[in-house]
């Protein structure tokens, strides 16, 4: 084309107002957010609007677990849009980073951190040491005995020299110990008799690993991590570890509350109690796992039965008592902002829950573990459907 020909009012004849209508028109009628197919979308495509993060950012980051499957498939738009935190639902622990010696399994971990810092999202580490997925070969000699406590205390720290060290900079706060508090009503036996506390012949690896982490990685926050700690008895066990911490000058800036919940538990007043007690000790508190199930408590089912009550799906009563407690939990939250720096979900939607391969449903946490059957029992426990669309409980934590 000759442009020196073009008039400037017209192109090819047609007057330049048309050509503004025309291109307006094509503007108007394509879709505002093209993703790659509509199961990718979502609640996303073509709504503009905020999500939990946006919601919150005058309180905490909120969060959610992530696994590779999440990062890469119909979960990701939703992640991205919703949350400003991840926490690797499994790809950090300690079995499976470095199930031997001398072998570190990286891929993984690697991935969800570049994933995060490409949408400039925070990443909490979950966790440096554990009784659970835990490196079983950590605790054994080369001829299957068992090893000292100084050549485990050595192990151990060699782990989060490594595991720390490489993210250094990255994640900004770690799960250093998990779960290492005595489940039972016995309130003189603190810890968990775990492989860690048996060797160790006491609970030394708990402060170890928190000063081997902060050597590591000295800006990352340390929080210790578990779950019930808003029951009595196990709250005043919590309570008594982290003191002893604060009291022998240990680096820790915080706990985790998993906060894997049920429709009437925690009770306001024992959630209460459990912020007000730790925040008294001058830590930061992070709701780590949160979920709430909708399944009721109910007697041990016999093997390969489905327990009596189990499984009702989603009712409209259920339904109102998860709002309900969603409700309460946030209401509380937002009371106790100043000393909350992390609200997050574990999973992304009620599609897949690690609860949902839990049948029995008798224990929270990790307390429903590998021993309880495994049927596939919907626990329903998120802000977002099987279709990953907003529930009615997302609505009642976000309009306050
Ligand atoms: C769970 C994961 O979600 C499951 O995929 C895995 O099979 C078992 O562990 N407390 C914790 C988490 O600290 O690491 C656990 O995660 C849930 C309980």
């Amino acid at each position: 084309m000759n442009f020196s020909t073009v008039n400037k009012k017209n192109v090819r004849g047609i007057p330049l107002p048309v050509i503004a209508f025309i291109i307006l028109l094509f503007v108007q009628c394509t879709p505002k957010h093209q993703v790659a197919s509509s199961s990718q979308t979502g609640t996303i495509a073509g709504h503009p609007d905020k999500g939990l993060k946006d919601y919150y950012k005058n309180y905490f980051p909120i969060g959610v677990a992530v696994s590779m499957a999440s990062l890469h498939g119909p979960d990701s738009a939703l992640i991205i849009k919703e949350f400003n935190s991840i926490t690797p639902e499994n790809d950090m622990k300690m079995g499976l980073i470095h199930p031997s010696e001398s072998i570190y399994h990286w891929a993984n971990a690697d991935k969800i951190v570049d994933f995060a810092a490409s949408h400039h999202i925070k990443i909490r580490g979950h966790n440096l040491c554990w009784h659970n997925q835990e490196a079983a070969w950590m605790f054994k000699g080369p001829n299957g005995e068992p090893v000292t406590k100084e050549l485990l205390l050595k192990r151990l720290k060699d782990h989060i020299f490594a595991v720390a060290g490489r993210y250094k900079g990255k994640i900004y706060a770690w799960d250093v110990v998990n779960e290492a508090v005595d489940d039972s009503n016995d309130t003189t036996q603190v810890y968990r008799k775990s492989n860690w506390y048996n060797i160790c012949n006491g609970p030394d690896f708990i402060a170890a690993a928190f000063r081997y982490a902060h050597e590591a990685d000295p800006q990352a926050k340390l929080y210790y991590n578990d779950y019930n700690s808003e029951h009595p008895v196990k709250r005043e066990k919590i309570y008594k570890l982290l003191k002893k911490l604060i009291e022998d000058r240990v680096p820790i800036d915080g706990v985790g509350m998993q906060a894997h919940w049920k429709l009437n538990d925690p009770s306001p007043d024992e959630l209460r109690k459990a912020l007000d007690e730790v925040t008294s000790l001058g830590l930061k508190v992070q709701f780590t796992e949160l979920d709430i199930t909708v399944r009721l408590p109910q007697s041990t089912p016999s093997p390969g039965t489905t327990p009596q009550g189990a499984g009702q799906g989603y009712t409209p009563e259920l339904e109102a008592r998860q709002i309900a407690q969603y409700k309460m939990v946030f209401d509380i939250f937002r009371q106790y902002k100043k000393f909350i720096t992390n609200v997050t979900f574990w999973n992304v939607s009620d599609r897949y829950s690690w609860l949902d391969g839990r049948g029995g449903g008798l224990m929270g946490g990790a307390a429903a573990g590998s021993n309880t059957s495994r049927q596939i029992i919907k626990a329903y426990p998120l802000l977002f459907d099987e279709n990953r669309q907003r529930k009615n409980a997302y609505w009642s934590v976000v309009n306050f």
